[in-house]
């Protein structure tokens, strides 16, 4: 009988939502050795089933991991489940590898980054671009920024993960690049959104202004994607719009704090903030359409 004495590197993934879910899944299908925890324990059965192992609290995932991958909604839930008794931190080791990938903002990365310097583990800042498609296929843009020895020793983990690793510098810079690009995102939404509300009131058919766009160098795959969802009228998520609204209020918190101002944001944050008090932010973001039309 053969028997491989290597063993597997462990990776415990906290947060098993929309993104964590396929992230996981392809760690699994890449032979690591994956704790999964959730705060809803049932979210994670379908990993178990797949060879994952469960974890009852955050500190039991961690325990013993070479790498912890946390993708939760925003930073005070990031440090909840890596503080106190049974937070991560509390039985991560030397020589583990934080990989901080949900996007929590300027000032929350900076905070983590604070949280880590007081435990033994690297902490790395990699929030992503990309959804769920992405993430079931491996093929995320990585944001990672972090100390220069980091880089090799993620590289197996965030080479599943993503398509590209864009390594930006010292840990901060990932998530600054990030609310950059969800801002630039939130306000491709919403130009989508009133692009058909307009076209709409010009008496022409969508549809076929939604085909010219998929034709023409101005409309990115993306922007064509949320307008046949938005016209579809299928707002099954992939991101949802309270998470992509979190992200334009931190892109907003980041520019005031840069005297920068992102007039256009600005001009649609509250009607965002409408949508999702109108109970919708669990819906995909391109439900805001549904406001406009
Ligand atoms: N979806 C996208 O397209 C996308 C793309 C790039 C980046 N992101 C970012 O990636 C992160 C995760 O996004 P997602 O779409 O996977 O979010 P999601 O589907 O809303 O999942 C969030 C996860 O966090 C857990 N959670 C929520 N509040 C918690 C708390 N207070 N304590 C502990 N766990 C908590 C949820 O657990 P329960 O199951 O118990 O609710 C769930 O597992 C976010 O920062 C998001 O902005 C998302």
């Amino acid at each position: 009988m053969t028997h491989d004495p290597t063993p597997r590197p462990i990776v415990a993934v906290l947060g098993i939502g929309l993104m964590g879910l396929p992230m996981a899944r392809r760690l699994l299908a890449a032979h690591f050795e994956v704790r999964v925890w959730n705060r809803t324990a049932s979210k994670a059965q379908a990993l178990v089933a797949e060879g994952a192992q469960p974890a009852t609290t955050p500190a039991e995932a961690a325990r013993g991991a070479d790498f912890l991958i946390t993708m939760l909604p925003n930073g005070q839930s990031v440090e909840m489940v890596m503080s106190g008794v049974d937070g991560a931190l509390s039985t991560l080791g030397e020589g583990t590898i934080w990989l901080q990938m949900s996007s929590v903002g300027v000032d929350w990365a900076e905070r983590l980054g604070h949280l880590a310097e007081g435990s033994p583990v690297t902490y790395v800042d990699a929030p992503v671009s990309g959804s769920v498609g992405p993430a079931e296929e491996g093929h995320l843009l990585i944001l990672a920024s972090g100390p220069l020895d980091a880089r090799p020793l993620s590289a197996p983990i965030l080479d599943q993960l993503g398509r590209r690793t864009y390594w930006l510098g010292e840990a901060g810079a990932g998530s600054r690049a990030k609310v950059v690009l969800n801002n630039w995102l939130v306000v491709l939404v919403e130009s989508v959104a009133e692009t058909l509300e307009f076209t709409q009131a010009l008496g022409l058919d969508p549809q076929a202004l939604v085909e010219i766009l998929s034709d023409a160098p101005i409309g990115s795959p993306y922007a064509v994607a949320k307008a046949r969802q938005m016209l579809a009228g299928d707002f099954s998520p992939s991101f949802a719009l309270k998470n992509a609204l979190k992200d334009a209020d931190l892109a907003l918190e980041a520019a005031r704090q840069t005297g920068t101002t992102l007039t256009i944001t600005n001009s649609f944050i509250d009607s965002w903030h409408d949508v999702v008090a109108q109970g919708l932010g669990e819906r995909d973001l391109s439900v805001v359409y549904s406001s406009e039309s």
